[in-house]
């Protein structure tokens, strides 16, 4: 037996205490290296391998290999070990108590106003209308022009706007969309088209920047019947089915016939109070058969395409739903207001 197998295996048993007797990761560091390292006792044997005869080597230099390796099981056995203990010790001098309520942040909810218009957008998905945006800088040309509102029309002035220096116009409405689209592509089309829109207004109803949504239908055979039906379910969709709704006769335009949609005034419950200025109803927006001409700017033939078009206030459907007797309430951000809902 040569000098070497003897050492070897006394070196096992000594690393083993030694490893054994660590107390900690930085002494098992030093056990490891130790035994281990580029200085340490194995590496010492195999570097004095040469001085043993050619036959010795190859037994020698294997047993090195493997007491090493078993040295590192060893060694990673223990740091496990210690790693547990600690972890042990720390758990009971902190007297964790897992049954405690978490530190967690309040949970917020979305404003009364995107969840109208994420319920108007599920209604409408539901029934193979695609969801599109409009810019709110418009050309006076869509906002006015191409709906029908020549320059010098009186409808102007009830949609009194901000213009900007180059002949833009905020938009005043969502309906410049339609234009947007139907010059652009072939019919049919079903579409709404939510966005806000700025007028000259200020009222508890009223607020010069506000939400719409446009609505409409392009197709063969489309009758104010189909309008009336999707206007009312609508309504029962966002509203409930207790609401009450009614289709006034009206101007529009870039509609004809046209209606003005009214809900009615749940604050009063229709007996007349401030918010509906007395008059037990609220209008919601406005509808119609999209009037040929329109079409024809567009250049789509009226003989052989009809469609309806809608708009309405998104604010209106959220002080309906929720009894808000102010538009503002919406826009101030006051947190005793928005928690209620
Ligand atoms: N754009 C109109 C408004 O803002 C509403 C409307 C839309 C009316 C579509 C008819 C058809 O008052």
């Amino acid at each position: 037996m040569s000098a070497q197998g003897p050492n070897l295996a006394e070196l096992e048993v000594q690393a083993r205490d030694a490893v054994a007797a660590a107390d900690s990761a930085s002494a098992l560091a030093d056990v490891r290296a130790s035994y281990l390292g580029r200085k340490g006792s194995v590496a010492g044997v195999l570097r004095t391998i040469g001085d043993l005869a050619p036959e010795e080597r190859g037994r020698v230099g294997k047993q090195a290999n493997e007491v090493k390796a078993r040295i590192e099981a060893l060694v990673s056995e223990r740091k496990n070990a210690l790693a547990l203990r600690e972890q042990d010790q720390s758990l009971s001098q902190h007297q964790l108590d897992v049954s405690l309520p978490g530190a967690g942040r309040p949970l917020g909810h979305l404003h009364p106003l995107t969840r109208v218009q994420r319920d108007l957008e599920d209604f409408f998905w539901g029934r193979g209308y695609s969801i599109e945006e409009g810019p709110e800088v418009e050309t006076e040309y869509n906002n006015f022009d191409a709906l029908n509102v020549p320059a010098d029309h009186p409808a102007r002035d009830m949609q009194d706007t901000f213009w900007l220096e180059d002949g833009h116009v905020l938009r005043t409405h969502t309906s410049p969309v339609q234009i947007r689209a139907m010059s652009e592509r072939e019919p049919p089309f079903y579409l709404v088209a939510p966005g806000r829109v700025y007028r000259h207004d200020l009222s508890p109803r009223h607020s010069p920047m506000f939400a719409q949504v446009e609505g409409f239908a392009v197709d063969e055979n489309l009758s104010f019947g189909d309008l009336k039906g999707l206007l009312f379910s609508f309504a029962d969709h966002m509203m409930g089915a207790d609401m009450e709704l009614r289709l006034r006769s009206s101007f529009f335009p870039f509609t004809e016939p046209s209606a003005e949609i009214d809900f009615r005034c749940l604050l009063c419950r229709g007996d007349g109070c401030a918010t509906c200025s007395q008059s037990g109803w609220i209008e919601w927006g406005g509808c119609g058969m999209i009037h040929p001409q329109v079409l024809r700017n567009c250049n789509i033939d009226p003989d052989r395409w009809q469609g309806f078009a809608f708009g309405m206030g998104l604010e209106r459907a959220a002080m309906l739903r929720h009894g808000l007797p102010h538009i503002r309430l919406l826009y101030d951000g006051d947190l005793r207001v928005l928690e209620q809902f």
